[in-house]
């Protein structure tokens, strides 16, 4: 019998991420009456303040009972009283790590009626997915410091990169873009001509799990040459994957190039595990508490999630709301406090449209 009962983690985190959630929650609440499911919200205080106050950042109960539920709902997390590298190291990374969510998917898609700084792109020329490894590279914290906070100081930072992290990653991504109804092509976004160890070990990953995809075309590109061609060529992209670095970088200029934070949503992906999803965006602390955020991030992370957990049509409802809601220019903006609505309205207005 289908699933029909879910159970959510939710991590409104620092900042507006607690608000954009709420209005990610209303949204697929609304969904799931239209499609008959039932989605259970258990809330975890995660986050900068519970770190203030308790010293707290992901104790290991917590992530004991995260391993259970169904799939993770995340705001943001980064609080400006808190160091850098504390909360992200200690939470958004760890859970990463922690539940072996090796994909991160990140679609960049420009929907109709939503500004791009590019110009003359349309749509139809800007739609792909970035599929970023995101258990490994630079971001494992491997290294260290000698000598330090003397002249002589060395500072080692290490990437680590695995066969089978690598491979697992490519197989993800052929899978993706055997299924994808557009090219069929796999870009690899690497360095192969600087980073020759780690790039060349990706590079005969990738080539060896292509033959198990033979209607799948594979591409190269160089990291910089793929930033030029975001920008300059976004159509030439169906699928790029690439390692957890790159993957963050060239994230950031899609989500400009499909209309800003406001609308870039990404999953944290466990196939066989537990899922988490997100707004790329951070925390916008000067927006916090204004109700002038923009949901819409969170409400397509939102939709992710339902797609992952087995609700395919409900992900779809969402995001054809979200299309309606702009083509009918109910939305002026997607920045912070430009909207021509509030945050809550935004929400409302989608989970009206689903
Ligand atoms: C992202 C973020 C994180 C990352 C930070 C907050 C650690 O920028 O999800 O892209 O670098 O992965
Ligand atoms: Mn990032």
């Amino acid at each position: 019998m289908e699933k029909k009962n879910y159970r959510i983690a939710v991590l409104g985190g620092d900042g507006t991420g607690p608000e954009v959630i709420r209005e990610g929650i209303k949204v697929l609440e609304a969904v799931s009456k239209k499609y008959s499911f039932k989605l259970e919200w258990v809330n975890y205080d995660l986050g900068g303040e519970r770190f203030k106050k308790t010293g707290e950042i992901l104790p290991d109960s917590v992530l004991g009972e995260l391993r259970k539920v169904d799939a993770i709902y995340l705001g943001a997390i980064g609080h400006p009283d808190v160091k850098p590298g504390i909360l992200e190291k200690g939470l958004l990374l760890r859970l990463r790590f922690e539940l072996d969510q090796y994909i991160n998917l990140r679609p960049v898609k420009l929907y109709p009626n939503v500004e791009s700084p590019l110009k003359d792109k349309k749509p139809e020329d800007i739609d792909f997915v970035v599929i970023r490894e995101n258990t490994e590279g630079l971001y494992v914290g491997a290294g260290g410091f000698l000598r330090k906070g003397t002249p002589n100081e060395v500072a080692v930072q290490e990437s680590i990169n695995t066969r089978f992290g690598a491979e697992r990653c490519v197989r993800y991504a052929f899978e993706l873009a055997k299924k994808r109804n557009k090219a069929n092509k796999l870009t690899l976004c690497g360095k192969t001509n600087v980073l020759t160890y780690a790039f060349d070990m990706w590079e005969r990953a990738f080539y060896d799990v292509a033959k198990e995809f033979p209607s799948v075309k594979p591409d190269y590109a160089h990291v910089d040459a793929t930033c030029m061609w975001m920008v300059k060529n976004p159509e030439w992209f169906d699928v790029i994957v690439t390692d957890n670095l790159f993957g963050d970088i060239i994230t950031d200029l899609g989500a400009m190039i499909q209309g800003g934070m406001g609308i870039a949503a990404g999953g944290n992906i466990n196939p066989s595990g537990v899922s988490m999803f997100e707004p790329i965006g951070g925390s916008a602390p000067k927006y916090t508490g204004k109700n002038v955020i923009n949901p819409l991030a969170a409400i397509c992370a939102g939709s992710m999630m339902l797609d992952f957990i087995g609700q395919p049509q409900a992900a779809l409802a969402i995001e054809k709301a979200v299309i309606s809601s702009l083509t009918g220019g109910h939305i002026k903006s997607l920045s912070a406090g430009k909207m021509g609505l509030s945050t809550t309205e935004v929400g409302d207005l989608i989970a009206k449209n689903v």
